[in-house]
Parts: C-alpha cells; sequence; structure tokens
C-alpha cells in the first residue's frame, strides 16, 4: 500500500514540476538585461569624456551601483566620481502638488543610510557620493560650493541621469547641469510613463535648440541629449 501512494505523488510531483526562476538568474531576464545594456551603452559612449557622473533621483541606489562599479571597471575611479541628489525621503510636497501622478509612498523608504548601507556592503564609499535635500537647493549650492572634488563655480561632467520624475527638479537640473557638461557628454531622462520630466526635457530642449534623442533599443532611455 505504501509504495503504491509513493509512486502516486512522485508521479504527480513529477508531472508538476515547477521551474521556479533562480534568484541569482534575475539580472538575465529580459527587462533587466535591457535595461543594463541601455545603461553599459551610454556609459560607453561617454568612456573617454572627462568628468564626473551626476544622477538626479537615486532612489534605492541602484544606478549609484552600476555606475559607481562601471567607474571602477574602467579604472577611472579616482578622477571621476558619482554624484548621487535625492531627498532620500521620496518627493517634496512641492513635487506631489505639481506632479499629478507621483506617489509619495513609492519611494520613502530609501532613506539616506539605507543608500549609504548599500553601497557599503559593494565596497563603493570611496566613489559614489551623496547630497541629501531638495535638489532646488542642493544642487545650485553643490555646484557654487568647493568641495572636495571640485572648486566653487568650477565643475565638469561627462553623464547626467535625470530620474525626479517631477518637473521642477530636473529643470533645474537641465538649466544647471548643462552648462557644466563636457563636450561629448550626455544628459538623459529616465521618465517611462510621461510626466514632469519629459516636460522639463522638452522645454529645455526647445529654448536651446538642442536635438533630442530617442533611445535606441528596447527598454533604453526614453530621450538623452548630446553636447557637440
Ligand atoms: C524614480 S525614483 C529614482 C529611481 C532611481 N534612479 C533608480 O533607477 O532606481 C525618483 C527619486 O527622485 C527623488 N526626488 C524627486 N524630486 C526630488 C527633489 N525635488 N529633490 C530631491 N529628490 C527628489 C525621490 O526622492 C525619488 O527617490
Amino acid at each position: 500500500m505504501r509504495k503504491i501512494t509513493r509512486k502516486v505523488i512522485n508521479k504527480l510531483f513529477k508531472n508538476n514540476v515547477s521551474f521556479e526562476p533562480d534568484a541569482r538568474d534575475k539580472y538575465l531576464e529580459s527587462i533587466e538585461c535591457s535595461y543594463l545594456f541601455s545603461m553599459f551603452s551610454l556609459f560607453k559612449e561617454v568612456e573617454n569624456v572627462p568628468g564626473h557622473i551626476i544622477e538626479l533621483g537615486v532612489g534605492a541606489g541602484r544606478n549609484s551601483i552600476l555606475l559607481g562599479n562601471l567607474l571602477k571597471t574602467t579604472n577611472q575611479h579616482s578622477n571621476a566620481k558619482y554624484y548621487g541628489f535625492d531627498s532620500f525621503g521620496s518627493y517634496t510636497q512641492k513635487d506631489l502638488d505639481e506632479n499629478s501622478g507621483l506617489s509619495k509612498k513609492k519611494w520613502e523608504k530609501n532613506s539616506y543610510e539605507f543608500v549609504k548601507n548599500r553601497i557599503s556592503n559593494f565596497d563603493l564609499n570611496n566613489v559614489c557620493k551623496f547630497i541629501k535635500g531638495d535638489i532646488r537647493e542642493t544642487l545650485p549650492k553643490f555646484i557654487s560650493d568647493n568641495e572636495e572634488r571640485h572648486s566653487a563655480g568650477t565643475f565638469f561632467c561627462r553623464f547626467v541621469y535625470i530620474d525626479t520624475s517631477a518637473y521642477t527638479p530636473a529643470k533645474i537640473g537641465l538649466n544647471t547641469l548643462y552648462k557644466h557638461l563636457a563636450k561629448g557628454g550626455i544628459i538623459a531622462i529616465d521618465q517611462r510613463r510621461q510626466g514632469g520630466e519629459w516636460d522639463a526635457f522638452f522645454e529645455f530642449c526647445s529654448e536651446n535648440s538642442l536635438e533630442p534623442i530617442s533611445g535606441r533599443y528596447f527598454n533604453d532611455v526614453p530621450a538623452y541629449i548630446f553636447k557637440k
């Protein structure tokens, strides 16, 4: 009787083997893999351009880890740093009021300490630096102050990744950073669902007669500008 039961159980399980994806292979899923490919391709385009990397809107620090590691992989991390700007408490009230469709809940768990801790775990403390607060205030101050890696008013970057999803910080980012972008550098926006970031981007392009370029690949950045 026991033998028969085991046989039935074995048969049942054999026919219902479920193939759970292995968590270690997550980055190979098409959505993840295409994102990495897009970021690697953008990085490749600015690899030989001097200057730092800036991200506006850090979230949990995914791109900090990615871009910090790319600077390390290419052995450029002594001269070029990644600077990430965020409130580290989700969207500001001003941005929530200005941009319908944003939810404070989504990013509020990514505190400064949480992101710093992740960066330490990836051994990127020397490469990735973070500036906490509303970009409206922190970005202009960062540029005009004497900092560890630039003198007041003198700042050069090669890549600016705008991912605030909100109009005003994106517009301030473009207005402030384009003049600090080295020749051959790129400013990209991330927003897949068109909103404030797109508004700011197209407004800036039209005010400055710049040609917006569309991302080439599946799940690529939606748009970017290249400084000639
Ligand atoms: C879409 S998430 C960023 C996701 C991240 N870049 C990634 O790829 O995982 C947007 C982030 O922008 C930040 N943010 C939006 N407006 C801001 C502002 N005015 N000042 C500072 N941070 C802001 C939010 O706190 C949030 O963490």
